[in-house]
């Protein structure tokens, strides 16, 4: 590396779980850490142990399993906190506790009820605790954006003082524009004393649409860290966006005096995996990895880049990772060949049993599509990773019958917690049927928030790819089902959303 190098700190497996419906299990947060250190990710904050037990195991799992990429953990800046985060990341290679409080007027008086003199006593203190387990510790100052300037230089003062090592600056909020926030980076890094001695980094939110503008502004103004995630996932409207980011950089070397150790061709198959696993379809013209962003639908634009490339491109498809999958399995494959593609795609399955499962469901797929890529791979496994305890609705058998004039009729077989009940209903559609039919036993009383339907890979035997996000006493679930029948699908994915209603524990969050 020539430039000195710009440090991503991936967020997703924790501030992007943070959106409705993103929560994740254990086995689909291992899968995407995998990715992540495939695509050479600096850190993974792999979650907030404090949250929940599962929040705690996954990081742990996440620590043991990663050897390339740091892992880390969130924790308020109180001792439970922290010593959770220190036990979680106890396995790691390299492990980071990142800890955090709120330094505006409006958090420490409303939310926190807490003196300035006492915001900054717990940062030091947080940080200090923090140091028994690691070296690497991270203070975030929480609402930076809009703290008193003065107050934040003496809260990183004392930080620095107690042995943090990177300081990140978060815009919250999303509140900032890129010059404001250029400018105060730049004056922390001026102002703070010792501040050469510390990574500064800055974490953006994107309510205003400008999380990675404002990150880009940290950059050239002294940040040598940004904190993203993938596809812009996170709390409301998400956070810088990891591949935007990423190849901005990139493409304007010119511009940037750093460079990211990122393999860019890993992009578009981490984005996918992320949208697979938590529902968030990637809108099409979403830039670097919506299906249209490397598309040319005018006459003139097709003809330029027939011509010439760079007429109307400023990155190629395939640095990215477009067309990277177009191979993979087909009908002939064997178990091996199944077994060295899932490896390769960074996913273990427990047992010989849920390999045989697995490779069943695929010889099924590829008698009715003619290439299975690893996209349809990745659905295969998601359906398998749903373990007996947490399957407490299941589809037994389903037919439905649809035809011009008639009103839609959907007819199931469900168990549910192990016992048998059918059931029949009619809708104005048959997705509506299906629905119809499950609540029908379920009743469940869930509301309906969104329903969903994307093509996994292109051609007309593709996956569809259904999500169904339900609510319910204020907690909400995305749920996910793939089956070239996209009336399956919806069916699988709205049991999918029952089962994870059903199951789901509560947690924290860290912003409360
Ligand atoms: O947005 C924020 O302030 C955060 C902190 C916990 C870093 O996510
Ligand atoms: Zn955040």
């Amino acid at each position: 590396m020539s430039k000195p190098q710009l440090i991503i700190f991936d967020t997703t497996l924790r501030d992007g779980e943070q959106s409705p419906g993103a929560a994740m299990t254990r086995e689909e947060k291992l899968r995407i850490a995998r990715q992540l250190e495939r695509m050479r990710v600096d850190v993974i904050e792999a979650g907030f142990a404090a949250a929940s037990p599962g929040d705690f195991e996954a990081i742990h799992a996440i620590a043991e399993a990663i050897k390339e990429s740091t892992v880390c953990s969130l924790a308020r800046a109180n001792e439970k906190d922290v010593r959770r985060a220190g036990e979680a990341i106890r396995p790691a290679a390299r492990g980071r506790i990142h800890t955090f409080i709120a330094t505006s007027p409006i958090h420490m008086e409303k939310k926190l009820r807490m003196k300035p003199d006492e915001v900054v006593a717990a940062a030091v203190q947080a940080v200090k605790w923090a140091r028994e387990y690691t070296d690497d510790v991270e203070f975030s100052a929480e609402d930076a954006v809009r703290s008193d300037f003065d107050f934040l230089c003496r809260v990183f003062d004392a930080v620095i003082k107690a042995g943090a090592k990177t300081i990140n600056v978060p815009d919250t909020v999303g509140y900032s524009i890129p010059a404001e926030w250029g400018a105060r980076m730049r004056a922390l890094i001026e102002n703070v004393p010792d501040a050469d001695k510390v990574i500064w980094s800055t974490h953006c939110h994107n309510d205003l649409g400008l999380a990675v503008a404002n990150s880009l502004a940290a950059v050239q103004n002294g940040a040598r860290q940004v904190e993203c995630t993938l596809n812009g996932l996170g709390e409301r409207a998400g956070n810088a966006a990891l591949e935007e980011v990423v190849m901005a950089v990139k493409t304007r070397k010119d511009l940037f005096p750093v460079e990211t150790r990122i393999d860019t061709t890993q992009i578009v198959a981490a984005s996918r995996l992320v949208s697979q696993i938590t529902g968030y379809v990637v809108q099409p013209n979403k830039a670097i990895v919506g299906a249209n962003a490397f598309a040319h639908e005018s006459g003139i634009h097709q003809d330029g880049v027939l011509k010439h490339r760079e007429t109307y491109e400023i990155m190629r498809a395939e640095d990215v990772g477009w067309h990277a999958n177009r191979i993979s399995l087909g009908k002939l494959s064997g178990r091996n060949a199944f077994r060295t593609k899932l490896a390769e795609l960074g996913i273990q399955l427990d047992s010989e049993e849920a390999l045989n499962a697995a490779f069943a469901r695929f010889k099924e797929l590829a008698d009715k599509k003619r290439e299975i890529f690893d996209e349809d791979l990745h659905a295969i496994v998601s359906d398998e990773m749903v373990t007996p305890e947490v399957e407490h609705y299941k589809l037994v058998s389903f037919r439905f019958h649809s035809e011009t004039g008639e009103q839609p009729l959907a007819e199931l077989t469900l168990s549910v917690g192990g016992i048998e009940q059918h059931a029949q209903a009619t809708g104005s559609g048959p997705v509506d049927a299906t629905f119809r039919a499950i609540e029908s036993v379920a009743n469940s009383g869930a509301e309906l928030l969104l329903y969903s339907v994307n093509a996994i890979t292109t051609g007309t035997d593709a996956q569809g790819e259904v999500t169904v996000r339900l609510a319910k006493e204020g907690r909400i679930v995305n749920g996910q089902g793939a089956d070239t029948d996209i009336i399956v699908a919806s069916a699988k994915a709205y049991l999918n959303a029952l089962n994870k209603l059903h199951a789901r524990a509560e947690r924290l969050n860290p912003q409360l």
